[in-house]
């Protein structure tokens, strides 16, 4: 009962990406976050933050309490001879919750496809993770107005019928509104709301009204506490997945209090 509700919090996923280059950087960050959040009042939102796998015990040991851990992708095996992967087994056994699965970095430098998506979300569901599934078009695609979110949902989400669809959470991502940092590259309230419409659209036809009532759709792409609330609150978001302004705790946590409310 009290993990449903939890469960449907709003949800503010920091991705830390390839940095925190040193366990000094690493020391240094995690002293701002614990500074940052002793004493804010952020009951209404989870906060998940998605560090190098180097460092996630780290994160668990310090943070522990105050965040829920993510990786920020795996391998669709749980063990074997698969140098340089991560399996969702691991990321579970040392304390993450969620996992990033699909990000645009992972299709563009390592060749990932819907099919290989598809396999790790059906993976990282078996083992009781809750993946975080980022879909949506490049600029080409937006100029020429193909729908590239329905097709990557139809095609991540095959053979995804256990369960436990309600651990999914959906990230709608703009790739052109990634690191853009740019405020006239970034997508307007009533496209984000377009868009989280074409994935609610999916979802009920694909599971119906009450799970995908329960699978939250969040924003991602340049988020920051200066358009928060276009990108994510007006536009109707459960929560932002946020890159950059994640490495700044001061601004990663002025972004939960702003989509706490
Ligand atoms: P950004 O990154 O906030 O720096 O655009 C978001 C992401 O890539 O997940």
């Amino acid at each position: 009962m009290v993990k449903e509700k939890v469960s449907m919090k709003k949800i503010i996923i920091g991705n830390l990406k390839m940095n925190l280059i040193s366990a000094q950087e690493r020391e240094q960050y995690l002293k701002s976050f614990k500074k940052e959040i002793t004493g804010k009042k952020l009951n209404n939102v989870e906060i998940v933050l998605c560090p190098p796998a180097i460092h996630l015990e780290n994160f668990g040991k310090i943070l522990g309490k105050k965040v829920f851990l993510g990786g920020q992708n795996c391998f669709w095996e749980d063990k074997g001879s698969y140098t340089g992967e991560i399996s969702p087994l691991m990321l579970k056994n040392f304390g993450c919750e969620y996992v990033i699965i699909g990000h645009s970095d992972r299709r563009k430098y390592f060749g990932e496809t819907d099919e290989t998506i598809s396999r790790k979300i059906n993976l990282v569901l078996k083992n009781n993770l809750k993946p975080v599934i980022c879909v949506g078009e490049n600029w080409e695609q937006k100029v020429k107005g193909i729908d590239v979110v329905a097709r990557q949902l139809r095609d991540c989400l095959e053979g995804v019928t256990g369960g436990k669809i309600e651990n999914i959470i959906i990230c709608y991502e703009p790739v052109w509104a990634i690191s853009s940092n740019k405020p006239d590259h970034m997508p307007e309230t009533n496209e984000i709301m377009g868009a989280g419409l074409v994935i609610k659209r999916f979802l009920v036809g694909k599971y119906g009204v009450r799970i995908a009532e329960k699978v939250r759709i969040i924003y991602g792409g340049s988020v920051s506490s200066v358009n928060v609330n276009e990108t994510c609150v007006g536009a109707r978001m459960e929560g932002a997945l946020v890159g950059k302004e994640s490495l700044t705790p001061r601004e990663f946590l002025k972004i939960c209090k702003i989509i706490e409310g």
